[in-house]
């Protein structure tokens, strides 16, 4: 049987694909890390593909701030079709993928988001949980559909908010959560 073969998309530093290499190299993961995609020209992402031997690209996303501009979303496939792609793994991507995107891989496309869906979708989720006054947050893995971070959950990682956490405090935890939970779920799909 081939290895699961991934494409791994992200825009920022990459802790989590860092995490997701690691457990491939220790054999954890029966996957192959077959390519890197980062709309963000100097993205620590991209130096962690290039320090694992992983082919990585800067995919310039064209004029919309949100989303890639359509014939880039459409390089994209192209890209991760011809590098052969199983499962497309967005590790801190943030951008939304539209229609091209989510017909070419269909249930095939998996988002980390840092907080226990379905609340607090969109941008600094610990933030939003730490204005509420929630006493526990998390993170969830999920499939990705054309809404924002509302897809079916696959797994999710409960953590406390304890009193006196900063934003920045709280981020962190849930990150250390995320570093065990993206890579354990990404096994389970190698093993299916
Ligand atoms: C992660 O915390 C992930 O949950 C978040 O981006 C961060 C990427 O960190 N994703 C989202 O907010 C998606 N809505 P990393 O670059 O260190 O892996």
């Amino acid at each position: 049987m081939s290895a699961l073969a991934l494409g791994i998309l992200g825009s920022g530093k990459g802790s989590n694909c860092r995490a997701i290499l690691e457990q491939i190299h220790a054999r954890k993961i029966a996957a192959e890390a077959r390519l890197i995609v980062s709309d963000v020209f100097d993205a620590g992402i991209l130096d962690i593909g290039r320090e694992f031997g992983v082919p990585n690209v800067y995919l310039p996303p064209g004029k919309f701030r949100t989303r890639l501009e359509p014939v880039v979303e459409m390089e994209l496939v192209k890209l991760l079709r011809e590098a052969g792609i199983d499962l497309v793994v967005l590790a801190g991507f943030m951008r939304v993928l539209k229609e091209t995107m989510l017909e070419a891989f269909p249930r095939r496309i998996i988002n980390l988001h840092p907080s226990l869906l379905p609340k607090y979708p969109g941008v600094e989720a610990w933030k939003q949980a730490l204005a509420a006054e929630e006493k526990i947050t998390g993170c969830t893995v999920h499939y990705v559909d054309a809404g924002i971070d509302s897809g079916e959950i696959i797994a999710q990682r409960k953590v406390a908010i304890l009193p006196g956490d900063t934003p920045e405090s709280l981020h962190q935890r849930i990150q250390i959560a995320e570093r065990e939970l993206y890579p354990e779920v990404i096994a389970r799909f190698a093993e299916i």
